[in-house]
């Protein structure tokens, strides 16, 4: 029998916790990542009911973790129970990493990191001086609207069937930034020219995912340009309805394949303090894509 000697007394733990869970390839993302690296950790899944909240937090912390991911649907509950929690993660309502260093808990965001690393990466482009459409006003929307703003967006226009809470985010933007920025919904008569306008649109809404793969965020009615810049948070399936349309027009379209991965990549450089080269970056997305294939 071979012994397995991958856990020992000295492993430090990491993991993610959220409801489900179940689903998560973080797992198998911050394993390969310590195994690549020969870092002695071990990152595994921990499903809380939303009670259990607190005591898990507490937990956590008396069992001494090197930190945790935070997944749906904790992501602004949990900020509560951190001890210190980024400018940035208070300004978009949400901690998705947390680190623990001697039992006092650091909250950050790094989805909003991943997908302004993805974007750039992919598209070669910037936010600095740009028009830039969000369609949807959730979570997600409100950490990509603040980031983009950080980053110097010129305006942001938002899309949402549900108008107040376009202006919740509106309201963030407005007292912390410079970028303009104004709320509309699909029936609004000036959704044609805020798409016209836009250089960059990005999709933030469940529309089009996986198994609803036929909806569309986008009204049919609606042209691209093709010097538009078309991002979708969906990554499965990689190429969403939007996406298609918007290579059919000659667009840029990219999905949230590269912010999954890079959030995960800046939690893990937050929790174990080495900054991870870019060679090893392009390995371990290779095992990224694969684990996301099997
Ligand atoms: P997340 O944290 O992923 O952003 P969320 O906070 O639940 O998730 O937000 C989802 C966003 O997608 C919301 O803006 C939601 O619109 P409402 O604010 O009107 O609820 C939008 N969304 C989800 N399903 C949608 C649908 N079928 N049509 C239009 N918008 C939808």
């Amino acid at each position: 029998m071979i012994v397995d000697k991958r856990v020992s007394g000295k492993t430090r733990i990491m993991g993610v916790l959220g409801n489900p869970v179940e689903h998560s390839i973080s797992p198998q993302l911050h394993n390969t990542l310590s195994t690549r690296l020969g870092i002695d950790t071990v990152y595994v899944p921990f499903r809380v009911e939303k009670a259990d909240l607190d005591n898990a937090v507490k937990g956590l912390k008396a069992l001494n973790v090197l930190g945790f991911n935070v997944t749906i649907p904790y992501k602004k509950d949990i900020m509560k129970f951190i001890d210190d929690n980024t400018k940035e993660a208070l300004l978009m309502g949400a901690v998705n990493t947390v680190k623990n260093i001697d039992g006092r808990l650091y909250g950050y965001n790094t989805d909003a990191e991943g997908f302004s690393r993805s974007f750039k990466e992919e598209s070669g482009a910037t936010f600095k001086g740009k028009n830039i459409l969000i369609i949807g006003a959730g979570g997600v929307s409100r950490a990509i609207a603040v980031k983009t703003a950080i980053e110097g967006a010129k305006h942001i226009s938002l899309v949402n069937r549900t108008i107040s809470k376009a202006l919740d985010i509106a309201g963030i933007i407005e007292n912390n930034y410079e970028t303009g920025i104004r709320c509309l919904d699909s029936e609004d008569k000036k959704y044609k020219d805020a798409f016209s306008e836009a250089d960059i649109v990005i999709n933030t809404t469940s529309v089009g995912m996986y198994p609803e793969i036929e909806g569309c965020p986008v009204d049919k009615k609606i042209n691209f340009m093709s010097h538009q810049i078309i991002y979708d948070v969906i990554y499965n399936p990689a190429k969403s309805k939007l996406l298609k349309k918007a290579e059919k027009s000659g667009c840029k379209a990219m999905n949230g394949l590269g912010m999954l991965f890079y959030q995960g990549i800046y939690a893990y450089e937050i929790w174990t303090g080495i900054k991870l080269s870019e060679d090893i970056i392009k390995e371990i997305y290779k095992s990224f894509v694969n684990i996301l294939k099997n």
